[in-house]
This record gives C-alpha cells, sequence and structure tokens, in this order.
C-alpha cells in the first residue's frame, strides 16, 4: 500500500511568491490547497499542476483581511476530509501610504492579513500536525524585518513580527517533528510592487538587489526541510542582513530614516 500524499496549504497562491510555492510542491508530489482572493487565476494554476504533476489540486477564494477566513478555510478542509501536512503562510501586501492620513480600514486589512488570519490558521492547523509528530510551517516575513525601520511602514513591524513568532513557534513545535521557518526575502520578482504602487522606484533599484521567485522558494523548503527557524534566501540578501544586525539602534533608525527609497 502506497503513503498517502502529504497535502499542503498555500495562501496567496495566484501570484508571485505563493505560486512558485505551488509550482514546487507540486513538483514534490503534494496535494495542495491553493488559497487567495482572484478564484480564475487559482484555477488556472490548479488546472495546471494536476495535469503537470498528477497531484490533487483544490482551490478556495477568500478574502484573508476579512476576521472570519480562518474559520472558511478550516471548513473547506473539512468539506475536503483533508489534514495539512505543510501550511506556507505567505499572502501579503504593503500599503504605501502615511500612517496618519490613511484611513484605518486598510491598515486594520494588512494586520488582519498578515498577523491575525496567519496566527489563527497556525494555531488551527499545527495541533493536527503535532498529533501526527509531522509538519513543515512556512511563514513568509520580509528582509524588513532585519533592517533598519522604514518611515510609515506598518508592514515592517508586521513582518518583524511573524519572524520573531515563527522562531518561538518553532522552538515550540520542533520536539513534535514540526519544523517552523521565518522566510525573510528581500526584493523579489512578483507583483508585489505593483500592488503597492512603487514599480517605477522598485525598477530603479540595482539588478544585484533583486531575486528570481524560483530560487527564494526552493532556498525556503531547503530550510524547512533542514530545520532552520530563519530562512534569508541569497548571498547579497545574507550580506545585508550581516552588516546591518550588529548595527546599534541609534544608527538603524537614522539609515532607515536616510536611505527609505520608497518615501
Ligand atoms: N516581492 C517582494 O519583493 C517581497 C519581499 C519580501 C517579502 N515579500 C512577501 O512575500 C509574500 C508574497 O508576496 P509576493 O511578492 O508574491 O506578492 P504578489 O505577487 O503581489 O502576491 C501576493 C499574494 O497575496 C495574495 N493576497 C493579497 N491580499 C490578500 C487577501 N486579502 N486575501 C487573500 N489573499 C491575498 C494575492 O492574491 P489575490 O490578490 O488573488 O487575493 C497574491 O496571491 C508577501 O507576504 C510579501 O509581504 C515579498
Amino acid at each position: 500500500m502506497t503513503a498517502p500524499r502529504r497535502k499542503a496549504l498555500i495562501t496567496g497562491a495566484s501570484a508571485g511568491i505563493g505560486a512558485t510555492f505551488a509550482r514546487q510542491l507540486a513538483a514534490r508530489g503534494h496535494d495542495l490547497l491553493l488559497v487567495a482572493r482572484r478564484r480564475d487565476r487559482l484555477q488556472d494554476l490548479a488546472n495546471e499542476l494536476a495535469r503537470q504533476h498528477q497531484v490533487q489540486c483544490e482551490v478556495l477564494s477568500v478574502d484573508l483581511a476579512s476576521p472570519g477566513a480562518t474559520a472558511t478555510v478550516m471548513a473547506h478542509l473539512d468539506r475536503l476530509g483533508w489534514r495539512i501536512d505543510f501550511l506556507v503562510n505567505n499572502a501579503g501586501l504593503s500599503g504605501h501610504s502615511k500612517f496618519a492620513a490613511s484611513p484605518w480600514a486598510p491598515l486594520a486589512g494588512e494586520i488582519q492579513l498578515m498577523m491575525s488570519t496567519l496566527t489563527e490558521l497556525t494555531h488551527a492547523i499545527a495541533p493536527g500536525m503535532i498529533e501526527r509528530r509531522w509538519g513543515r510551517i512556512i511563514n513568509v516575513s520580509s528582509l524588513a524585518a532585519l533592517s533598519p525601520p522604514g518611515e510609515s511602514l506598518l508592514y515592517s513591524a508586521i513582518k518583524s513580527y511573524v519572524l520573531v513568532l515563527s522562531q518561538s513557534l518553532d522552538m515550540e513545535f520542533k520536539p513534535h517533528g514540526v519544523h517552523v521557518t521565518a522566510l525573510c526575502p528581500g526584493f523579489t520578482h512578483s507583483e508585489f510592487h505593483d500592488v503597492m504602487g512603487t514599480r517605477n522606484t522598485a525598477n530603479r533599484l540595482p539588478r544585484v538587489l533583486w531575486q528570481q521567485p524560483e530560487d527564494v522558494v526552493e532556498e525556503a523548503i531547503a530550510a524547512v526541510t533542514k530545520g532552520k527557524p530563519v530562512c534569508v534566501p541569497g548571498r547579497v540578501n545574507k550580506f545585508l542582513t550581516i552588516v546591518m544586525r550588529p548595527m546599534p539602534l541609534w544608527m538603524s533608525y537614522l539609515m532607515g530614516r536616510t536611505f527609505n527609497p520608497f518615501k
């Protein structure tokens, strides 16, 4: 009798890094539940991956920035009769307006999407992994969590939360066979800067700072497999982290205030 295929849930799978996770996990033989808002994109990708890799690919269109999102995802898993072995909390975006000038709703949406739903989904899925003594969780943070703070970037604060939460959950879960990795990508080719409205500025940044999503995802999967709690993908990002981390807080603040390209 063959073992059942591992089941992976990927949020934000309709584009960029999330769609790349879907491709690489399907190629490794995982069944997939792809979650995001744009159903047509998810369905096209699911059809392609099911055909290419003979895996089961399900889709769920849900706004993960709404407070009931985790319940919707868990109800869908119940209907499928699935238990998740590999969770990728990837869905995310960054606003680009001043904190005080922004209405509350979009800021609350960022917090719900990248903090509350990520945490709630992990809380709902991790106990099953612990019970079965096997699980892999990748939470997509950002190099922003390890960089000097940027003006008006609620995003940096949120991604710092994701980094610390992941490290702390890894300590709790690892003795039970569940690895948690915070993925901290730097600039990665995706739709992120189109959504943020910073494409022109992003295009002016040196090419050496950019990575392809395929390289980021490959390094992330290798890291969680080995049980590394933090993954900074790419040589340039690793170098930047080494340079930035020992900086005194006053210098980090000054650097963030002076060199924010998106200001
Ligand atoms: N690209 C970079 O330079 C970079 C750097 C560091 C970290 N990151 C992080 O990497 C992750 C993936 O971003 P990406 O670069 O791949 O950007 P992307 O190409 O814009 O993809 C973002 C994904 O998140 C989904 N999403 C956004 N809001 C959502 C919502 N309310 N409900 C459900 N899904 C939602 C989008 O799907 P729908 O629009 O279909 O809902 C899409 O699939 C994010 O967490 C981002 O913060 C990116």
